[in-house]
């Protein structure tokens, strides 16, 4: 039998469907209750909002669970690579390889951009920051190629998706290189998705590109890390402009916006710096854990908590071997390290993280990783977008083909009462 809600407003009662999803979770369908009822509901933050209803990534915070389509986290870190992740979340099913290999030939069809986009990046500052270089970037395709896609064509939709997984990657690795003033490249055909990213980032002229497989394995694992993480802030924004039916490049620009925040994507840059600034104060991880608990101090201890998982976030567990595996096969010797473990164990043990339930996430992992890759910080964003990238097509695509409503929250009004206008010499 459904099950139902009751609300009840002044000793009058309510009562509104349940919905039930595939993991059993239960959301209160109020639709109706403005109309029926004359209130709305106020959630700040939309800590108990449901935004939609979606078969793409299932989380469980209580648990530490993660999967996408189905499945597990662990199993596709271990044995998917970034693009088969990729066409799973998009298109709802694992590729055959004839559909895997067709995948990544559109893909790479599509990894040129207009030679008039070089002007655009050109007029950036090099002091400017990869995301607001990438999110206008991004933004600025649109005036190379159709602004809206007809969603009702299939055909389309494809198009605009592999455009945008093969300008992307162009677009991520000119604004690394135009900060460090070298010239913009284009990848090698010949290589995987992710190597040929590293590639055109790192590549130097005149030298013979050489890359370690440790380097590749460990970064196709942190893209499909972070490929989707269901209704989170930027792809809830992603989703939200969509919803307006603009077109996915405008979409995926404002998702870029989004992510780059420090209490978002933006943590995994500001936990280096962190780090660094403890180091730059002599390393005394007890006096900055001292300061992460006062709440008389703005302090918080990047890349620890997270919205959801307040037992484990799985995708730590996931990078923290690979962290480890990867710090040991390059050799990597950085006292910057050695004070995240420090402050890693003190945290754990220490009562006022346990008892808010306060763990390392995969972005203090990840931004450990990326610095010894040699990646620099300010594109620690940027790689968390190149991740994300797949999750938020397949989020804009299935909102779009579910014909959700443009998305128009409510409010309750704390402003004055109405106020009797006086002309400028009275006030
Ligand atoms: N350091 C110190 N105290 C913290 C931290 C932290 N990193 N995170 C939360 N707390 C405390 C809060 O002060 C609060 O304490 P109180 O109950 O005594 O008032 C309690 O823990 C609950 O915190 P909230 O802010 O309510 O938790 P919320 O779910 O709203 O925020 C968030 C989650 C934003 C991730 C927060 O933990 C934070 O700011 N972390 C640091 C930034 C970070 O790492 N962000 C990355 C998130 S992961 C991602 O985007 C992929």
């Amino acid at each position: 039998m459904s099950k139902v809600a009751t609300i009840e407003i002044d000793g009058k009662k309510y009562e509104f469907p349940v919905v039930e999803g595939t993991e059993n979770e239960l959301g209160i369908d109020i639709k109706k209750l403005r109309a029926e009822a004359g209130v709305i509901t106020l959630d700040r933050g939309y800590k108990n909002t449901g935004s939609c209803e979606s078969a793409i990534t299932f989380l469980n915070g209580e648990e530490g669970i993660l999967r996408y389509r189905g499945y597990s986290i662990e199993s596709l870190a271990e044995k998917a690579d970034f693009l088969e992740v990729a066409y799973l979340l998009i298109f709802g099913e694992l590729p055959t390889k004839t559909q895997l290999d067709k995948f990544y030939a559109d893909i790479k069809e599509e990894s040129t951009v207009d030679e008039e986009m070089k002007k655009i990046l050109d007029g950036f500052p090099k002091s400017a920051h990869p995301m607001g270089v990438l999110s206008s970037l991004t933004s600025a395709l649109i005036a190379f190629n159709p602004s809206s896609v007809n969603v009702e064509s299939e055909e389309e939709m494809y198009k605009a998706i592999v455009k945008i997984l093969g300008k992307f990657p162009v677009l991520a690795a000119w604004t690394l290189r135009k900060k460090n003033s070298l010239p913009l490249n284009y990848g090698d055909d010949s290589l995987g998705y992710v190597e040929n990213l590293h590639k055109m980032m790192f590549e130097k002229p005149g030298k013979s590109y050489k890359v370690d497989k440790a380097v590749i394995d460990a970064l196709d694992k942190l893209l499909i890390l972070h490929a989707d993480h269901e209704q989170n802030c930027s792809t809830s924004t992603v989703r939200m402009v969509g919803s307006s039916h603009a077109g996915l490049f405008a979409s995926i620009s404002a998702g870029i916006s989004a992510l780059w925040g420090p209490l978002h994507g933006g943590a995994n840059q500001a936990v280096i710096e962190m780090l660094e600034r403890i180091k730059e104060d002599g390393g005394d991880t007890k006096k900055f854990m001292a300061k992460a608990k006062d709440k008389e101090d703005p302090f918080r201890l990047m890349g620890f908590g997270h919205r959801v998982y307040k037992n484990f976030d799985p995708r730590a567990k996931i990078i923290k071997k690979s962290a480890d595996e990867v710090l040991g096969q390059l050799g990597v010797d950085d006292p910057v390290l050695d004070i995240a473990k420090g402050l890693e164990k003190e945290a754990l043990e220490d009562q006022y993280f346990v008892d808010r339930k306060l763990y390392p996430n995969v972005d203090f992992y990840s931004g450990i990783i990326y610095r010894a890759l040699g990646i620099p910080v300010e594109m620690f964003t940027v790689m968390f977008a190149l991740g994300r990238l797949p999750g938020w097509i397949a989020q804009w695509r299935e909102m779009r083909l579910m014909k959700e409503p443009i998305g128009r929250p409510r409010q309750i009004y704390t402003g004055e009462n109405l106020r009797e206008f006086k002309e400028v010499e009275k006030r």
